[in-house]
C-alpha cells in the first residue's frame, strides 16, 4: 500500500525505489543533543507513520534528526517485504549504509519494520554491519537496543503483539507540509489474503483507543494541519471495546467523531477492504461534508476463482455491488484501486475480467503489481507461481494502459467543475502555481492568487486535465 498520494503511480507502480524517502524534520533539532540519527522509509503509510513514531522515541532519547548520513550516529532504514522488489531495493541501500560505516565506526545501522520482522536475525547473518533489528512492534525497546548495540551487542527485538498501539506516543511530523498528516489508527491484519506478506510481518489486527486518535487530530489542527488520514490495513474493520463498559466504536462512529472536530478539517481514510466495509460508513461520508469523497477499494482481481484462490473472501458480484452503493449513495465518489497481475493459475479470460472490471468500477486511479511469491506466505505453500515473468508483465502492462484511460476520461470530465481545494504547496514545476487536492484526492495544479496560502481552501475551476493531474483558475 505505497500511499504517498503523489497523484496516480500508474508510471512508477512496479518501481518500489520511488517509495523511498529520506525524513528531515528540524524542529526536533535538540540544541543540547549531540547525537543525530538519520532515517529512510519504503513500503506503505503506516510505513511511514511507524518512522514518526520512532523518531518521537529516539527524541526522547536525545537524538537529534539530520538529512546527512554522513553526520549521522544511527543510521535507520524502515524496510518494506511486500513484493521482492521492495526487499531489492533495502539491500542496495544496506550497501550503500556499510559503506558510511566503514568510513565512520562507530555508527550504528539499524534495520526496521517489516522485513525486519520477516527475516528477524537471518538478517544479522545475511548482512554483515547490521547492529540492530527491530520489528513493528518493538519500537518501544529502541532505548534498550540503542544502548547494546553501542556496547558492541546486537540489538534484536522481533515479537509482535496483540495490544501495541503506541496510542500514547505523539509522532514527530517528519517531512511534514503542515497542512496533511496521517494517524494510525489500528495495527495488523487478520484477514489471511493468500498472497500477502503483511499478516506475517504486522501480526494481529488491533484498534487503538479511539479518544487518542480525536486527541492527535485535534492537536492536528490547532497547529494548522487541515486534513487527517485515518490509516490501518483494513479500517472497515476497526472496533474498540471500552474494557469497562463493553461500549464500541466502529470505523463509522470513528468517522463521525473526527469529523465533528471542525468543518475545516478534513478526513480520509485507507484502506478499505471490500469486504467489509458497510453501508453506515458510506452513509456516514455523505452526511458530513469534511469527509472526503475518495475511497480506496482495491480489488486485486476481477475474476471469482481467483479471488478465491486469493481467500479474499468476496466474489466478482459482492464487489460490483458494494461499488454500485457507492456511487448510489455518495454519487460524486472517486474509487481507487489495487490489481495484482497474474497471480497464480490466472488465465488470459481471467485476466480480462480484471480489465472489464476497472471498466465499470471507473476508478479514478489504481496502484498495480504484477504476483511476487513471498515466503511463508499461503500462495508460496499452496499454489506454484506458474505464470512466467514476460506474462505477468505483458498483463500488467495491459492494465496499466487501461487505467491511463480511465483516469484520462475521470480527468477530462472535471473540466469546467468547480472544486473546494486545500492548498497542500507550491507546485513542483513552478512555485508561481500552487497545488492542492479536491475532496475526491485529485491533484489541482492553479495559478498563486494574493491572499492565498499552504493550508487555506479555495474554490478552482478545473480548465485543463491530464491522467495524472488537473489545472484550473481560481474563483472568487
Ligand atoms: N491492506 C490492503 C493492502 C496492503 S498491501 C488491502 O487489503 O487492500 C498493498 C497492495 O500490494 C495490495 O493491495 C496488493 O495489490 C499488493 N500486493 C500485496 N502482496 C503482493 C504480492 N505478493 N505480489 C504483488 N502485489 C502484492
Ligand atoms: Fe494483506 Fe489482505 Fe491484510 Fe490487505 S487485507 S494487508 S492484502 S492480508
Ligand atoms: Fe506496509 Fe510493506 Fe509492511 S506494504 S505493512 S511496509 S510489508
Amino acid at each position: 500500500m505505497n500511499r504517498n498520494n503523489s497523484g496516480t503511480l500508474l508510471d512508477k507502480s512496479i518501481d518500489e525505489t520511488k517509495q523511498g524517502d529520506v525524513f528531515f524534520q528540524e524542529q526536533l533539532a535538540k540544541k543540547e543533543s549531540n547525537k543525530h540519527f538519520y532515517i529512510e522509509s519504503y513500503g506503505c503509510q503506516m510505513n511511514f507513520s511507524d518512522s514518526e513514531i520512532v523518531a518521537s522515541i529516539l527524541g526522547e532519547m536525545g537524538y537529534a534528526a539530520t538529512k546527512d548520513m554522513h553526520q549521522s550516529d544511527l543510521i535507520l532504514i524502515n524496510t518494506c517485504s511486500i513484493r521482492e522488489k521492495a526487499e531489492d531495493t533495502v539491500r542496495k541501500r544496506l550497501r550503500v549504509f556499510d559503506k558510511v560505516k566503514e568510513q565512520k565506526p562507530g555508527t550504528l545501522v539499524g534495520v526496521l519494520g517489516c522485513m525486519a520482522e520477516r527475516l528477524k536475525t537471518k538478517l544479522l547473518e545475511q548482512e554483515r554491519l547490521v547492529d540492530l533489528v527491530i520489528g513493528p512492534d518493538a519500537y518501544r525497546s529502541l532505548p534498550q537496543l540503542v544502548a547494546d548495540a553501542s556496547g558492541g551487542e546486537k540489538g534484536v527485538n522481533v515479537l509482535l503483539s496483540r495490544e501495541e498501539t503506541y496510542a500514547d506516543i505523539n509522532p514527530v511530523r517528519l517531512n511534514s507540509n503542515g497542512v496533511t498528516a496521517f494517524i494510525s489508527i489500528m495495527r495488523g491484519c487478520n484477514n489471511m489474503c493468500s498472497f500477502c506478506i503483511v499478516p506475517f510481518t504486522r501480526g494481529r489486527e488491533r484498534s487503538r483507543e479511539p479518544f487518542s486518535i480525536v486527541a492527535e487530530a485535534t492537536e492536528l489542527f490547532n497547529k494548522g494541519y487541515r486534513e487527517v488520514t485515518l490509516l490501518g490495513q483494513n479500517v472497515d474493520s476497526y472496533l474498540w471495546e471500552n474494557p469497562e463498559t463493553k461500549e464500541t466504536v466502529n470505523f463509522a462512529q470513528l468517522l463521525d467523531l473526527t469529523a465533528k472536530i471542525h468543518p475545516d478539517l478534513r478526513v480520509r481514510f485507507s484502506t478499505s477492504h471490500p469486504k467489509d466495509i458497510t453501508d453506515e460508513v458510506l452513509h456516514t461520508m455523505a452526511s458530513r461534508e469534511n469527509i472526503c469523497n475518495y475511497i480506496h477499494l482495491p480489488v486485486q482481481s476481477g475474476n471469482s476463482r481467483v479471488l478465491d484462490l486469493m481467500n479474499r473472501t468476496y466474489d466478482r458480484d459482492w464487489y460490483m455491488e458494494r461499488v454500485e452503493s457507492i456511487y448510489r449513495i455518495i454519487p460524486d465518489c472517486a474509487i481507487s484501486s489495487d490489481m495484482i497481475a497474474g497471480f497464480c493459475t490466472e488465465t488470459e479470460e481471467e485476466h480480462q475480467d480484471t480489465l472489464s472490471m476497472m471498466e465499470f468500477a471507473k476508478y479514478s486511479m489504481s496502484y498495480m503489481f504484477f504476483y511476487s511469491e513471498r515466503p511463508g506466505t499461503l500462495a508460496a505453500r499452496k499454489y506454484e507461481d506458474d505464470i512466467p515473468l514476460d506474462i505477468k508483465k505483458r498483463r500488467l502492462n495491459e492494465i496499466i494502459r487501461l487505467q491511463n484511460q480511465i483516469s484520462f476520461k475521470h480527468n477530462q470530465n472535471d473540466i469546467g467543475k468547480t472544486f473546494r481545494v486545500l492548498i497542500e504547496g507550491d507546485s513542483k514545476k513552478s512555485d508561481q502555481d500552487f497545488k492542492g487536492r479536491n475532496s475526491q484526492n485529485k491533484m489541482i495544479i492553479f495559478p498563486k492568487s494574493e491572499g492565498l496560502k499552504t493550508g487555506m481552501y479555495c474554490n478552482v475551476k478545473v480548465t485543463d486535465a491530464t491522467s495524472a493531474t488537473l489545472k484550473g483558475t481560481l474563483v472568487v
